[in-house]
């Protein structure tokens, strides 16, 4: 949540600021906000809204400078508002901080300044960094940095420029990302890579408790505790930027569903071979663990958390090992049952949730393995479980997570073969699995250009205040899903439920026209999956039926959606695609951007 970003170097620095919080807009759109340094002076523009707002701000404002640091804000402490807005000044302007995180103790530090005299602008915790950086100034910036950021609790990538050191920015990273992009005669910070690989394919990553001070020519990296240099491994970008560009779509999310039969081959390629055999090199190092696990847990948030569950259908059926499916923020709180002999598996698109973070950490703490699948290459889960499998998903901007699903539902498919392999598991459809994942591609392009339906569909629903998903075992995780798309960018109420336990309550909320979508893929219980649409058609309900059954007929829906019949375990892969078209022209025809959904970011790197 928030991105920042920061330049020094010899180009105007305002155009850098605002392209690259452009890129990191899916990280919070509340306001935007930049800090330029000129003639000794720090110049801040901000304002509530979107980026656009600002640039337009800028156009009629004097932004010369070549050092300057600039933020995109998901409102935390404080409404979105122009004062709320990042970047902050001290009382004399000659500080400038932007911060993405939470100061947990800003209160006792706030009320302290008060006490000094010092009058707040805005109602952030971020402010008090920069009254802080005046209070304790002792004459040289990178101790002054350092002695205030030791002050503070909590989660927090900062940045700091000063009239003191006017082309200097020191950056102090605790929990929340920051990347350091290197190049000749510039460097540039950021909050992830979509905002620097324009300008350099070199980087470093700032780990907790590290500070990092950024001149034209140089860069380097210091201990926070102990104030010492310390070296840092330079690493490479290995995607390029048209990659992190719209190419063509109107949407970065439309862009990113379209995708989706490059990212199948993505995630397999040398992972899974025609016999079935399976490759996980990326396991080597916990393999006898994963041997002897007795139980697994994969815990995540959000669209990945959704993944998670129907991972737990596959490793479960597959394994006859017990499987447990969480969301982080629930899981790292109820001191879990979670030994050495457990697994834990984490799954997050962008590598820094704050809540799948804090799972790892405690399986660490009580010895478990723990095993990555994450899309955003060096991010914090990466580097900090014991093996990461890459999604190999590409840069995911839309807020809205659907490529990163289907990849993590793939590599849920080969974590699941890999371990029979080594479990000595005998997987009697192994070869129809296989040719099935490997077919994927082909199939899910020829659904991708069959769209025209779906965009019937939404018309249908468009109007609607409620919807609701139903389907029976994967059919039922996937549902949660469809329901999470449609509700988070059209803005539809939307409810997943088992359809067993419809009658359990949700049947009351049925009424003539209301919409609900039935997921019928599950060939084992398609008779009791009919019975409960029956039951839904018979009150009245709108029938969108999303069916692999190639002889189904309107008889039973209202609208029918077609999907390939394949395996069970691979099934959601295809499943999934109408329900996220689904949800993205429904989200266009009410007119929301679904890029950008009202009060959600991306990269939840706040509890
Ligand atoms: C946010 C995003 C979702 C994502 C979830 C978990 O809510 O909007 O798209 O699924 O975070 O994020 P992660 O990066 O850990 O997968």
């Amino acid at each position: 949540m928030c991105g920042i970003v920061g330049y020094t170097g010899k180009k105007q620095v305002d155009q850098i600021l605002l392209d690259g919080l452009k890129t990191l807009e899916y990280r919070g759109y509340d306001s935007a906000g930049i800090a330029v340094l000129d003639n000794n002076k720090i110049k801040i523009i901000k304002k509530e809204g979107r980026v656009d707002r600002l640039i337009e701000e800028t156009k009629i404002s004097d932004t010369t400078g070549t050092c300057g640091i600039a933020h995109t804000r998901w409102a935390t402490h404080g409404k979105p508002s122009d004062e709320n807005s990042h970047p902050h000044f001290n009382h004399s302007k000659n500080f400038a901080v932007i911060h993405n995180g939470i100061i947990e103790n800003y209160q006792s530090i706030k009320a302290s300044l008060i006490d000094d005299g010092y009058i707040f602008s805005s109602e952030t915790d971020s402010e008090v960094v920069a009254h802080l950086l005046e209070r304790d100034f002792d004459g040289d910036l990178f101790n002054t940095v350092r002695n205030v950021a030791m002050q503070l609790e909590g989660a927090y990538a900062i940045a700091v420029v000063s009239t003191h050191e006017p082309d200097k920015i020191i950056a102090v990273r605790q929990e929340t990302p920051m990347i350091i992009g290197v190049s000749q005669g510039e460097n540039i910070l950021a909050s992830d890579l979509s905002a620097i690989v324009n300008h350099t394919n070199t980087f470093y990553r700032l780990d907790n408790g590290e500070m990092a001070v950024l001149t034209p020519s140089d860069t380097t990296a210091y201990n926070l505790d102990t104030g010492k240099r310390i070296v840092k491994e330079m690493l490479t970008i290995d995607w390029d930027i048209s990659q992190a560009k719209r190419g063509g779509y109107d949407h970065f999310m439309r862009k990113e569903i379209a995708e989706q039969h490059e990212v199948i081959e993505n995630a397999l390629r040398g992972r899974l071979f025609d016999d079935g055999q399976v490759r996980l090199t990326e396991l080597e190092n916990i393999k006898d663990k994963l041997i002897n696990a007795r139980r697994i847990h994969l815990i995540a948030c959000g669209t990945s958390y959704h993944a998670g569950l129907v991972g737990k259908y596959i490793i479960e059926d597959l394994l006859r090992i017990s499987v447990e499916t969480d969301v982080a923020s629930e899981y790292r709180y109820r001191n879990p049952i979670l030994t050495e002999e457990d697994v834990l598996v984490v799954i997050s698109q962008s590598g820094e949730t704050a809540d799948t973070l804090a799972a790892l950490r405690l399986a660490k703490e009580r010895n478990a393995p723990v095993i990555g699948i994450v899309n955003s290459v060096n991010s914090s889960i990466a580097v900090e479980c014991d093996s990461v499998i890459y999604l190999n998903a590409g840069p995911e901007i839309g807020v809205a997570s659907t490529k990163a699903y289907i990849s993590q539902l793939l590599v849920l498919n080969i974590l699941a073969l890999y371990l029979a392999s080594i479990r000595d598991v005998k997987v009697e459809d192994i070869t129809e699995i296989a040719k099935d994942l490997l077919s994927l591609n082909s199939l899910a392009k020829k659904l991708l250009s069959e769209d025209v339906v779906i965009k019937e569909i939404a018309e249908h629903i468009k109007d609607h205040n409620s919807c609701f998903f139903i389907g029976r075992l994967i059919d039922s995780a996937v549902a949660l899903e469809g329901a999470l798309k449609l509700k988070e960018i059209s803005y539809i109420h939307a409810e997943a439920k088992e359809a067993g336990e419809l009658k359990h309550g949700t049947l009351a909320l049925v009424e003539k026209g209301t919409p609900i979508v039935s997921l019928m893929t599950e060939v084992s219980v398609s008779d009791k999956m009919y019975s409960n649409i029956m039951e839904v058609k018979a009150r009245g309900g709108h029938i969108i039926l999303l069916t692999n059954d190639q002889e189904a007929t309107s008889e039973l829906a209202d609208d029918l959606i077609v999907i390939p019949k394949i395996h069970r375990y691979v099934t959601p892969v295809l499943s999934v695609i109408p329900l996220q078209l689904l949800s993205y022209y429904t989200a266009i025809i009410r007119g929301n951007d679904p890029d950008k959904p009202r009060n959600l970011a991306k990269s939840v790197t706040v509890e």
